[in-house]
């Protein structure tokens, strides 16, 4: 059984020259399945060129929000950013799997919060879904946010920010940074980096005020960001992150052959079990799974979006880069399985 549903795109907005923002039509019986916690995303399917691609988008809707709503950057030379930015408009058909992922606002504690969120680019998606939501369900908390952009024509969602800022006057504070724009207070031109972030921490936002801390943007701002923040002495405990690139440093796990019979798996996926035995050659879990003929649920194949995460029930794997998984995830047994290879000779996984 396929994981994908055929939806149609119910409005398609430009948002920015780059940028698109999609809603999609999710039928009465597939809501529940498609309702997502804020800061979550979802596979997109596509055949280009007779190739099968498979891209992750965050949700950027509030929570609770029936109609999932993406937004799209096109990327130079980006396969599937390309294709569409030319071919998705409304009334068109796209597959989706369902929304995943545990990037996403802290359990609330009953008390007011503050929430800082630092942004670049696309990096808005996830966290405008959750800044709505906090200050939906919060209404004693407050949200800061910080963006990173190239210059104003670049801004994602400018209007709606600027609506919600009308919204929460007093709950919400934005700062904009431009790398490419000058703009009359010094700090605020140029790249969102350690040094700005230190700045911005000293003069604007107080560390001792946050609560909790999300990311979301290229590696090299999140790194920067982080180690203001550590810098500080904010906790690592409290920062949230969530990846749209993958690390060229790191690479599927490769082969290890554990018996010369290959693998005994018993895997469940979409409520059915299967038990079959796996060759060994491919290079992953995941790789071993599809060439066996089983569907189980992927899409970067390199330990970024989490779509393949499943839990190991009984014998042993390895696994490199638990980018996409949280600390408690790994410990109550999720794996990768595009990261992961199996280091015994039977094998029990969950997807569901
Ligand atoms: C959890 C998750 C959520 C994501 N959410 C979004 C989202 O909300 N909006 C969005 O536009 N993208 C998002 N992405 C990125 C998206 O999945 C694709 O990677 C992106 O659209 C590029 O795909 P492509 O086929 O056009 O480019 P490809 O042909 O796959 O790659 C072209 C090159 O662009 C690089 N690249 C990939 N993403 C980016 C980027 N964001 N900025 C600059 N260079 C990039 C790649 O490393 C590669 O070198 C998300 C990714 C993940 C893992
Ligand atoms: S498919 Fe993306 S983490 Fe494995």
């Amino acid at each position: 059984m396929s994981q994908f549903f055929a939806l149609t795109l119910a409005h398609v907005r430009r948002d920015t020259p780059d940028s698109m923002v999609l809603t999609l039509n999710v039928p009465h019986e597939h809501r529940a399945r498609f309702a997502h916690r804020a800061g979550q995303h979802l596979t997109l399917r596509a055949w280009v060129d007779g190739q099968e691609l498979r891209r992750s988008y965050s949700l950027c809707n509030v929570q609770g929000d029936g109609s999932p709503q993406l937004a799209i950057k096109r990327i130079a030379d980006g396969q599937f950013s390309q294709w569409a930015h030319r071919h998705l408009q409304a009334g068109a058909v796209i597959e989706a799997m369902p929304p995943t992922g545990s990037f996403g606002l802290e359990s609330p504690c009953g008390a007011p919060r503050h929430h800082v969120a630092f942004a670049a680019g696309s990096g808005i998606t996830p966290i405008l879904s959750i800044l709505e939501t906090a200050l939906r369900d919060e209404p004693t908390s407050r949200f800061t946010l910080v963006y990173g952009n190239r210059d104003l024509a670049s801004v994602q969602f400018r209007e709606r920010l600027c609506q919600l800022k009308n919204t929460y006057l007093t709950r919400l504070s934005i700062f904009h940074f431009f790398s490419n724009e000058p703009q009359d207070v010094e700090l605020f031109s140029g790249r969102l980096d350690e040094r700005r972030c230190g700045s911005l921490l000293t003069s604007c936002v107080q560390v001792s005020t946050i609560d909790h801390v999300y990311l979301c943007g290229p590696a090299a701002m999140m790194k920067g960001v982080s180690s203001a923040l550590l810098a500080k002495g904010f906790p690592a405990g409290r920062i949230r992150q969530e990846r749209f690139g993958t690390d060229p440093a790191v690479r599927p796990p490769s082969s290890v052959t554990v018996s010369a019979s290959g693998v005994q798996l018993t895997v469940r996926i979409d409520g059915a079990t299967r038990r079959l035995r796996l060759a060994s050659g491919a290079s992953s879990l995941l790789d071993s799974m599809l060439a066996a003929g089983l569907a189980p649920p992927y899409s970067c194949k390199a330990g970024v979006c989490g779509t393949c995460r499943c839990k190991v029930l009984e014998g042993e794997v390895q696994m490199q880069s638990p980018h996409a998984l949280g600390p408690s995830e790994v410990a109550q047994g999720y794996v990768l399985a595009c990261m992961s290879s199996v280091q015994s000779p039977t094998l029990e996984l969950a997807f569901d």
